[in-house]
């Protein structure tokens, strides 16, 4: 078989290069020359556990193939995916330009039957709109070239993105044809011999699955967030708790750690994006408002113990800040609440030195010299007042903590992921502050 993905940032690069694993000849088209050539060369703009090497070896075997010509990639494909951004536009909404751009292009140089695949995350009812761009090229062409379309919404993570996508937990296809209903199939069983399954449904279905998905994980996030915050209040370990309330089945463990709150590209948009498309249907969606705001409110009650600790006398203080990605293993900082709390600090006139094992570069270039930039964590510890941890990375979770006894002014800890035991932190001499635990 053959495939195209028409944008190659994180999940048309990861897709194409998975599809490619299984045997698809799949061409990455971008219109981003510099970005294509650097793909050409060997280079992967992004940071993704495992990427490389599989898209080196596709690479190598010739499966795996970059372009900025979208007409020359259609040829012989059996499939075309749109995965280009879809970034906010000025009222908030996701801006289709690219998404339709791409479908426009697609209807004017098509020249036999293929399955247009929405893959970006897009708002309810753009698939119709990607179906009626195609139609119209085609009608101006006065050609009737056969297609369809389908909805095929991505469930990966940052991170583990990879993972995700060799071994998916459900794929889900919206689409209204039975013909595209068996080339997704094909293309997609290669994925499920793990015995999950492929879900076929409507377009509108799929397409709202997505985001009724994104904005569940965000509900789970924000409830035990506001529950960690009553912890503290009522003299509760959030600790405890979850793992009383996560040994319920229904309940589950998982995606229920109390933390910074929640950021990256995606929750935030679309928890937003869900609320909007309610809103514009004349619906309100009470429970994910009360979400978002108790994300934001989030965001900032690791930056409160600290003024707190301080007597609100932050200014010319010290804060080493460890993690500044929104979450491990990326170097994405969209939405992290590592910027909510370096900025609340700066304004009360501290000082700032960071260090993340990725994405320091990525916070170069954000935040510029507003901040210093440590070589380690041990480093970012010397002389500071206090250490605030605000992404849990692996390397971070065993210290040496006599070490940062020494490096530390005060022994003072914040930490906005619960990665520390309380008790063995205070016996080693050390004042620690979590989310919503016992001090
Ligand atoms: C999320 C979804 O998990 C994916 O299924 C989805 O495909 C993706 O969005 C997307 O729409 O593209 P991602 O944004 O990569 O993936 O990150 P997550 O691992 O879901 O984490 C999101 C945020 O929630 C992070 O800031 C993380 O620290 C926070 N989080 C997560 C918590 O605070 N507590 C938890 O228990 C879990």
């Amino acid at each position: 078989m053959k495939i195209s993905v028409v944008g190659t940032g994180y999940v048309g690069l990861v897709s194409g290069t998975c599809f490619a694993e299984t045997g698809v000849n799949v061409t990455c088209v971008d219109i981003n020359e510099r970005k294509v050539e650097m793909l050409k060369e060997g280079h992967i703009p992004i940071y993704e556990p495992g990427l490389e090497d599989i898209y080196k070896k596709n690479v190598e075997k010739g499966r795996l193939v970059f372009t900025t010509n979208l007409e020359e990639s259609l040829k012989d494909s059996d499939a075309v995916f749109i995965a280009v951004g879809t970034p906010p536009d000025e009222d908030g909404s996701a801006d289709l330009k690219y998404v339709i751009g791409v479908a426009r292009e697609i209807g004017r140089t098509m020249d036999h039957y293929m399955v247009v695949v929405t893959k970006s995350t897009v708002p309810v009812g753009t698939s119709v709109k990607v179906k009626n761009a195609v139609l119209e090229e085609l009608e101006k062409r006065g050609e009737k070239v056969p297609f369809d379309v389908a909805s095929n919404p991505e469930f990966l993570k940052e991170g583990s993105a990879v993972d995700d996508f060799l071994k998916p937990d459900r794929i889900v296809i919206g689409t209204d044809s039975e013909k595209a209903q068996k080339v997704m199939k094909r293309l997609y069983k290669p994925f499920l011999l793990n015995g999950h399954p492929i879900l076929f449904m409507d377009i509108t279905s799929s397409e709202m699955t997505k985001y009724a998905a994104n904005s569940m994980l965000a509900t789970k996030i924000s409830f035990i967030n506001d529950i960690a915050n009553l912890c503290e209040i009522v003299g509760a370990d959030v600790d405890s708790v979850r793992k009383g309330i996560g040994s319920d089945v229904r309940i589950g463990t998982k995606f229920i750690y109390p933390g910074t709150g929640y950021g990256g590209s995606c929750f935030p948009k679309d928890v937003q994006a869900l609320i909007r498309t309610a809103d514009e249907n004349g619906y309100s969606l009470e429970i994910l408002k009360a979400v978002e705001s108790v994300n934001y409110r989030q965001k900032e009650v690791l930056y409160g113990k600290i003024k707190r600790h301080f007597n609100g006398d932050l200014k010319g203080k010290k804060f080493a800040v460890w993690g500044l990605a929104f979450k491990p293993k990326t170097d994405d900082m969209r939405e992290a609440p590592s910027l909510v709390i370096i900025d609340k600090l700066l304004e009360e006139g501290a000082k700032v030195i960071a260090y993340d094992p990725v994405a320091s570069e990525e916070g170069k270039r954000i935040l510029g010299d507003k901040i210093e930039f440590a070589k380690d964590e041990y480093d970012a510890c010397i002389d500071s007042d206090a250490l605030v941890l605000v992404t849990e990375w692996p390397e971070f979770r065993l210290p040496n903590f006599r070490v940062l006894r020494k490096l530390l002014k005060n022994n003072l800890i914040f930490d906005g992921r619960n990665i520390y035991d309380p008790e063995e932190l205070n016996e080693m001499g050390f004042t620690y502050y979590a989310i919503g635990r016992k001090p």
